[in-house]
């Protein structure tokens, strides 16, 4: 199937119900995400921020230089969306200072409380943890300069109600910065990510359909296996 035949395949999926309500091949495949974008009762805290953050996880090994990219100033207002451990989290909250705030939002509550304990074992004041819904960030409108989705958004179950929610969220003006693992053509799911979807292309263009505009993508130095991509909301 040519490239452009596959992204509009997925720009009509994405339109046409993968919602957690929708009935599609994916459907199945939207468990699986769910299952896995969450902890299990069974697995501890402390077996996450292992798996999140250790050395042979790019975005973690490669957080300066990503935040870096970020350019983000002091007074700056971000959304950390999906903030699992609050890794970004917190190195953002040190970016922004005490005049910038940082919400960090996630749809598991124990993420936030071990946010909240780490916001306040590091003497951060300027961090909001914010539990959202499957189909929206329940960030306050146009609030936020910038916008940070990584490792997650092939986790949402409804991408298209949740985008919208980020897209309300943002400043006219302001970016989203979307980083998810890269799915090159032609390349098999390995077993390991059999929840990655689609590539860049197909990514594109589900944001776009939203409203935002492509602006670029960042070649980020450590990150090979994930791309780096802004969007902007227009100026009213
Ligand atoms: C792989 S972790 C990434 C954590 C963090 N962004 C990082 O890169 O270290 C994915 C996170 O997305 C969260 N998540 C899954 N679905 C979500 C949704 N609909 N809205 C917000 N967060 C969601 C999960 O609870 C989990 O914390």
């Amino acid at each position: 199937m040519k490239n452009s035949t596959l992204i509009l395949l997925s720009v009509v999926v994405f339109m046409t119900g993968c919602s957690p309500s929708g009935s599609n091949g994916e459907r199945t495949q939207d468990v699986s995400q769910e299952a896995e974008a969450a902890p299990q009762e069974d697995v501890n805290i402390d077996v996450w921020l292992e798996r999140m953050e250790v050395g042979s996880r790019e975005l973690y090994s490669a957080r300066d230089a990503v935040v870096a990219a970020l350019g983000l100033e002091e007074g700056d207002v971000v959304a950390d969306i999906g903030a699992g451990t609050g890794l970004y989290t917190l190195l953002f909250a040190e970016a922004v200072g005490g005049t910038g705030r940082i919400y960090a939002e996630d749809i598991e509550p124990r993420f936030l409380d071990l946010i909240n304990r780490r916001a306040e074992d590091s003497g951060f004041g300027n961090i909001t943890a914010v539990l959202g819904r499957e189909d929206d960030v329940t960030l306050p409108d146009n609030a936020m300069d910038l916008v940070f989705i990584a490792d997650t958004y092939h986790y949402f179950s409804d991408r298209e109600g949740v985008m919208k929610s980020v897209y309300r969220a943002l400043k006219p003006g302001g970016s989203l910065i979307l980083i998810d693992y890269d799915l090159k053509p032609g390349e098999e799911r390995p077993s390991e990510k059999s929840h990655v979807r689609f590539g860049r292309a197909g990514v594109i263009s589900e944001i776009e359909y939203i409203g935002f505009a492509f602006a670029e993508e960042q070649a980020v130095a450590g990150l090979e296996e994930n791309y780096f991509l802004r969007f902007v909301k227009a100026d009213d």
